[in-house]
């Protein structure tokens, strides 16, 4: 996690480096700091806590100078302090890290043992060590970087500046996102390309193994064994309004509101109306090619492999296991040749997710993926890649990526259903068109937030919630519960409705608010049965129903409504009034709803 940002140019760095770390502060807010070269002196200031700390750090001892880096810390070694936030300063050289240092331990006895002093508990400080040594050594920045990162182990995107060389940066990756904002004679590195939105639409992604030197006119990248390497610029479509709240009082706020327009974002394009049937550019494979898919998530990417589950076997006919990252990987999965796995993941950047497909990949399946964020680390390990058209999501908690996801993975089971056969072209008419009136649907819901922000206020006090779901709706229930505990902190369980008897019903009284999701499908009925065993039982029941709903809201304390949709839709749908409760039952307890505690939004560590 952490995020690292750097700037050299003619503005005053501060002010770069400041707002470029405010976008990535969702990436770790434990602590923060900046070094800039003043006067031709790396100078430093850092703060415990989230960045308005070090806000007013740098109020009452401004710093001034045209070049410099900054970090946002996830602690991973080492509390959250002072002296554990970056940059990390050796004899006049400053270096912000993003991963961690496995040999740091070995390498810091060794440095000792030559007389180093360490200032920090973290796996970090020994990077700025090794290149201080390189530069005492008579080596110039570069390769002082060079031979550094040539004895660390581990994963890392570095930024680097010395007293020595104060024209230029040095950035280096191994398996941490970096990439180069090209601007009008000012250039940047950063964790992630929102933060050089402000000075540049344009950017090279770097490579793992990859050393790059940056000034204000120029882009040097070379191999770590110091091979040239030439890379034209991306252009960036995301816009630096995109990356702001606009006026919401929280980013998942917006969020949340966007989400009508970023899924039919993501379905444009794609979607050929009057075949009934789907366009994927580059998409090549064919069902009978595939014994079986596996997918792989973590967190809400993983809720959403479980919905995807049920497209694919229903539209497909294609069997699907879904697995949470971290346990495929650490198993020995059987995957070959005839498998296809699909990897999910909003940032592209999950460090599980990304050793599940390098594990795949060794067993010679095909490996594509749904992903957020191009150029990220999940797209460039992998076959092919399914955009989905979010734009830059910043809240922690995750909410348009996951429906995005959700019409992503929609799409690919059509393709696969029409490319078989077991879609006919009729069907696939009516498939896409239930997608395309989909954007309509959320907004109707968007228009009920004040009701759900009202019973929000009945429901904030409680300390336990369940959340039950069936079917292609049981992920659903997961997902509230993971939305409600993230961002509220209170302790919620999502249960696959039919399990209710088999334990959960013992939590139920008067105390346990119940939300139940139960829209018109095949297992309405059973809802309402799941329903009454709560009431006998003096559970409060939210029921989130369809409009017109007659039997489930003469059950139910308190009813939110969704327009009726397929079912294959409907979970969708029901996320939206889910992602509201949770937010305002958040802003109710007064939490920090975009950088909930403990979290960070891109988990590069495993
Ligand atoms: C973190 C985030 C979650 C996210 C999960 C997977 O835990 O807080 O919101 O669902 O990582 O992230 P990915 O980027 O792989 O979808």
């Amino acid at each position: 996690m952490c995020g690292i940002v750097g700037y050299i140019g003619p503005k005053e760095a501060v002010g770069v480096l400041m707002d470029g770390l405010k976008r990535l502060e969702y990436r770790g807010y434990d602590s923060s700091g900046i070094a800039v070269l003043e006067n031709g002196k790396v100078t430093l200031r850092r703060a415990v806590g989230k960045l308005e700390k070090l806000q007013a750090v740098l109020l009452k001892n401004p710093l001034q100078g045209r070049s410099g880096i900054g970090h946002t810390r996830w602690a991973t070694h080492g509390r959250p302090s002072e002296e554990n936030a970056h940059p990390h300063i050796e004899g006049g050289v400053a270096v912000v890290h993003n991963g961690i240092i496995e040999n740091y331990l070995a390498l810091k006895e060794e440095l000792k043992k030559e007389g180093a002093h360490f200032k920090s508990e973290t796996d970090t400080e020994v990077i700025s060590h090794l290149i201080h040594r390189e530069i005492k050594n008579g080596k110039k920045l570069a390769e002082a970087v060079r031979r550094a990162v040539s004895r660390l182990k581990g994963t890392y995107a570095l930024a680097v500046i010395s007293e020595d060389e104060p024209d230029k940066l040095v950035g280096a990756r191994m398996e941490c996102p970096l990439a180069v904002g090209v601007g009008e004679h000012e250039t940047m590195l950063s964790s992630d390309i929102t933060a050089i939105l402000n000075i540049t639409r344009k950017a090279i992604f770097l490579q793992d193994g990859e050393l790059v030197v940056i000034t204000p006119d120029g882009v040097e990248i070379t191999t770590f064994d110091g091979a040239k390497v030439t890379r034209p610029a991306t252009h960036i479509d995301w816009s630096p309004v995109m990356a702001e709240k606009s006026g919401f009082r929280h980013f998942m706020l917006k969020e949340i509101f966007e989400q009508p327009r970023v899924v039919a974002d993501t379905f444009r394009g794609s979607v050929i109306e009057e075949k009934g049937d789907v366009f994927l550019n580059n998409f090549n494979m064919r069902a009978a090619d595939i014994d079986k898919i596996v997918i792989v998530a973590c967190g809400t990417s993983w809720h959403a492999g479980l919905v995807g589950k049920f497209l694919f076997e229903e539209l497909a006919k294609i069997p699907v296991e879904v697995d949470l990252a971290s346990e495929f990987r650490y198993r020995d999965p059987l995957v070959d040749k005839k498998t296809l796995v699909l990897a999910i993941s909003q940032s592209g950047e999950t460090a599980d997710t990304l050793a599940a497909v390098k594990e795949a990949k060794k067993k010679g399946a095909s490996v594509i993926s749904v992903c957020n964020v191009i150029e990220s680390s999940l797209t460039r390990e992998t076959a092919w890649s399914f955009m989905t058209h979010a734009g830059p999501e910043i809240g922690v908690a995750s909410t348009k990526a996951f429906t995005t996801q959700l019409v992503a993975l929609y799409l690919i089971a059509v393709r696969l259903g029409r490319e078989s056969g077991r879609v006919s072209p009729e069907f696939g008419k009516t498939l896409i068109h239930d997608l395309v009136t989909l954007s309509k649907k959320i907004e109707h819901i968007l228009d009920s937030a004040g009701r759900i922000e009202a019973l929000a206020k009945k429901y904030f006090h409680f300390r336990d919630f369940i959340y039950l779901g069936r079917g292609i709706n049981y992920p659903i229930a997961l997902e509230g519960a993971l939305k409600l505990k993230e961002v509220s902190y209170i302790h919620a369980e999502g249960y696959a409705a039919g399990e209710m008897k088999h334990g959960p019903i013992a939590l139920i009284d008067e105390d346990m608010p119940v939300v139940v999701l139960a829209p018109q499908d095949a297992s309405y009925p059973k809802m309402l049965g799941n329903m009454e065993e709560v009431r006998a039982r003096g559970g409060r029941i939210i029921a989130v129903v369809t409009e017109g709903d007659k039997e489930a809201v003469l059950k139910a304390d308190d009813v939110i409504t969704i327009p009726a949709a397929s079912h294959r839709l409907t979970p969708l749908l029901l996320t939206v009034p889910l992602q509201f409760l949770a937010y305002y039952i958040a802003v109710l307890k007064g939490t920090d709803v975009d950088q909930p505690r403990n979290l960070a939004k891109s988990v590069t560590v495993e």
